[in-house]
């Protein structure tokens, strides 16, 4: 039985944090560099972490907690019991760059299994939450599955450098599709895929607080959410990830296999 107080307080604290990352764009941002330039960190992605955090152990003290940030300080080892999972920024490049085009990402495991996703489009006031075994909303309206039936027919997702370099066979991907669009933000691309704007949502290498609320979204849409050879996602390791409704995801991960020649790029891919 799926908890609906734990849910009503999820919804308020995702109004409070986005309300907070809204108002944060009023101000100059503290900025720091993770990996190298694209790679970044602000004051923002910590104090939204830091909330969540605050808020999770003060009602649910036995719970378990992955953040990207590493707030939490009891490293998750085994995904036994609750475990939720936070992105506090994705897209935070976007965030910086472009003070639009970011997401909050939060997500509810049991043992492992996804329960409920939730993601944030905060600078269009769009809230999506999925719970498994009752369906995909968003702003509390039910989305129905728009069923894409093939990729020949549809646009595809996701992030550049890894289709200008073929990473993971993505061409054999877009080379089918009528062409990709990228974001830069894990947590729209997934919801277009929910929208069915696009048919698939593919990325070789994503941490768990970058596919948590998606791979629960998906679930709770019926959609498949598995790695490029059908394995279950791993909330404790980096996967590469497919996204998207069961007929065009078993299309994809057929493209992904096949190392044929890789067809012409249609020009307004
Ligand atoms: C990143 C974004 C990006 C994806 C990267 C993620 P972040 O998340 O979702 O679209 O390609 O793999 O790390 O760092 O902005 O939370
Ligand atoms: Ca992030
Ligand atoms: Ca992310």
């Amino acid at each position: 039985m799926f908890d609906y107080q734990m849910h009503s307080r999820i919804l308020v604290w995702m109004e409070t944090a986005a309300e907070e990352l809204r108002r944060s764009h009023q101000r100059d941002l503290k900025i720091e560099e993770k990996k190298n330039a694209a790679d970044l960190v602000t004051e923002m992605d910590k104090a939204t972490e830091t909330f969540f955090v605050q808020k999770i152990r003060e009602h649910y003290p036995e719970h378990q907690i992955i953040g990207e940030e590493g707030i939490n300080d009891a490293p998750v080892t085994d995904v036994s019991g609750t475990v939720w999972v936070i992105d506090p920024i994705d897209g935070t490049l976007n965030f910086v760059k472009q003070k639009k085009n970011f997401g909050i990402m939060l997500a509810i495991f049991e043992d492992g299994l996804p329960k409920a996703g939730y993601i944030y489009d905060v600078t269009s006031h769009d809230l999506y939450y999925g719970i498994v075994g009752v369906g995909v909303f968003r702003n509390h309206q039910i989305l129905e599955p728009f069923k894409i039936q093939t990729i020949s027919e549809a646009l595809i997702v996701g992030n550049i450098g890894m289709f200008a370099t073929n990473r993971g066979n993505s061409l054999a991907l877009l080379t089918q599709s009528l062409g990709a669009r990228a974001y830069g933000a894990a947590a729209l691309e997934i919801i277009s895929v929910l929208k069915g704007e696009v048919a698939v949502y593919y990325s070789c290498g994503l941490q768990p607080w970058d596919f948590a609320a998606g791979w629960a979204l998906c679930e709770a849409l019926g959609f498949k959410a598995t790695t490029p050879d059908n394995q279950t996602l791993n909330l404790l390791k980096r996967c590469p990830v497919v996204f998207g409704n069961p007929l065009v995801h078993a299309e994809a991960l057929q493209l992904l296999k096949e190392t044929k020649e890789i067809g012409e790029i249609n020009e307004n891919s």
